[in-house]
């Protein structure tokens, strides 16, 4: 049996499923692989071990961004196959927009914009039941191993001052998670969407613009897509200095995740380098 639950409802126990007989994998990612399934679908399927907790949150997250009308593949059920966790979804075909500005088959700053502006219609939409992004952040600060109690404090004390927001927060809103669909860009991922304040979404896309290291992409490039990142924030009125307070907070939140060692590097240099209020 699968289930298919409405946004909120809690969802029944999972049983096995078959594969169907010809089945390829599409894309990877930390979590997870993406492989084809059922005619039109594919399979988020999870590695071994990945908490049963974590896939009925995304599974209900990703049905609530549908039902709020954000453009996002419908995920259908939560199944076991193989002996694995995996949802079906909708497939979306395409490429990232990662993947497009990465091989120059699109300019950076056209895709940068088109980026902006998925964010924001996923802020503007405000579904109803959703974690509060403000809690999962202090409790990725109190969960990061490699900062000392000052930091994490100080953090937290950052964290307070900002004032709470009630918009929908993808929470991990970078290129590799949109797809370019003949019908328009898709959002994908959201297993850390939240609702709160939009300037902890735009502070954690700018650390992943700026430090992850998705490798294969040219400095020249990066830098223009961030630089067009910057300006589309820019001319829509987002306050940096409000963004650039809440970099602290997102940057120890960061840290609680298992990130390269350059990026890690890179994140507590910057800390090392920031006023206590903020950087
Ligand atoms: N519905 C879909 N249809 C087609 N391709 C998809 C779909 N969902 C995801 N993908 C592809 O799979 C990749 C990984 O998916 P996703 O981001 O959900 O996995 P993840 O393991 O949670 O990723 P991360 O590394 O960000 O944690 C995406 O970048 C995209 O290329
Ligand atoms: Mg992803």
């Amino acid at each position: 049996m699968t289930y298919a639950a409405s946004a909120d409802a809690t969802p029944p126990a999972t049983s096995a499923h078959e594969p169907p007989q010809e089945q390829y994998k599409l894309a990877e990612g930390r979590s997870a692989e993406i492989v084809s399934w059922k005619d039109g679908q594919v399979l988020k399927r999870y590695r071994p071990g990945f908490p049963r907790a974590a896939v009925d949150t995304e599974f209900r997250l990703a049905r609530t961004a549908h039902a709020a009308g954000v453009p996002t593949p419908a995920a259908e059920a939560v199944i076991e196959t193989e002996g694995r966790l995996a949802i079906v979804f909708e497939r979306c075909e395409g490429p990232t927009l990662y993947e497009l500005v990465r091989s120059g088959a699109q300019k950076p700053e056209r895709m940068a914009q088109i980026f902006f502006e998925l964010q924001r219609a996923v802020h503007r939409s405000a579904p109803a039941g959703l974690p509060r992004f403000e809690q999962r952040i202090a409790a990725s600060i109190e969960a990061a191993a490699d900062v000392s109690m000052e930091a994490a404090r100080a953090a937290l004390d950052i964290l307070e001052r900002i004032p709470l927001g009630e918009r929908f927060c993808h929470g991990d809103f970078h290129p590799a998670n949109v797809i370019v669909t003949a019908r328009g860009p898709v959002v994908v991922d959201w297993l850390n969407a939240a609702r709160g304040a939009a300037v902890f979404d735009f502070a954690r896309t700018l650390l992943i613009l700026r430090y992850a290291r998705p490798g294969g992409i040219d400095r020249q490039t990066r830098r223009a897509f961030l630089e067009a990142y910057l300006h589309a924030c820019d001319a829509a009125g987002v306050d940096q200095s409000l963004v650039a307070i809440a970099r602290v907070p997102s940057i120890l939140a960061r840290l609680a995740e298992p990130i390269d060692p350059a990026e890690r590097e890179a994140l507590h240099a910057l800390l090392a380098a920031a006023p206590a209020h903020g950087c």
